[in-house]
């Protein structure tokens, strides 16, 4: 189980960035409010706020583009593309629990036996073949400081192929990231890199 507190900071930012985009939304009302006179007509009021709504959407835009640019460079995708691995460990997610074994054989989901921790090696390529048992999971794996590291669905009657090369030893850990029912929260696993 990852401590709560790990996750304290990104919880923490988000709410200071909602916060930010509050107080922009009421600051920009209260400038409407401000710039419109009480006996100007109602159409040239109109104007104002559509003029600064177009202003409003295009900064939005404009920001949204460059975040993009900019966070997407970070996606863990790029760095992993080779098709080459050194270990295949199966994963299959079924409420709620993951079940994890080293190996390639055929598997049928709902007969698989596995355990919710393993045992895998740094700087290997390890691919990770994802299903599911039961429901749509999400297999996402989280590093000690609670940074996500690698992640992709556990889908019914699909596997998906995950490849990520665990530079650091240490454990990780891994958490469902698609609500899948009551449970969902304690749909954990371990992961230990020597
Ligand atoms: Cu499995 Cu949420």
């Amino acid at each position: 189980m990852i401590p709560n507190n790990l996750f304290l900071s990104i919880q923490t930012s988000a709410a200071i960035v909602s916060l930010l985009g509050a107080i922009l939304v009421v600051c920009i009302v209260l400038f409407i409010i401000g710039t419109s006179s009480v006996d100007e007509e109602k159409h040239q009021a109109k104007g104002k706020v559509y003029k600064l709504r177009v202003k409003y959407f295009y900064g939005l835009m404009a920001a949204i583009v460059l975040l993009l640019f900019f966070t997407m460079q970070t996606l863990p995708y790029f760095k992993h593309k080779t098709t080459r691995s050194d270990e295949v460990v199966t994963v299959v997610g079924a409420q709620w629990a993951w079940k994890m074994d080293h190996g390639t054989t055929e598997v049928k989901a709902k007969e698989f036996e596995g355990l919710n921790d393993i045992t895998l090696p740094s700087n290997k390529v390890i691919q990770f073949n994802v299903m599911s048992a039961d429901v749509n999971h999400n297999f996402a794996i989280y590093n000690d400081k609670g940074d996500i590291v690698a992640q992709t669905q556990a889908m019914p009657n699909y596997t998906n192929h995950l490849q990520y090369t665990f530079e650091e030893r240490g454990e990780y850990h891994i958490l469902c990231l698609e609500y899948c029912g009551m449970a969902h929260a304690y749909m954990t696993g371990s992961i230990h890199i020597e």
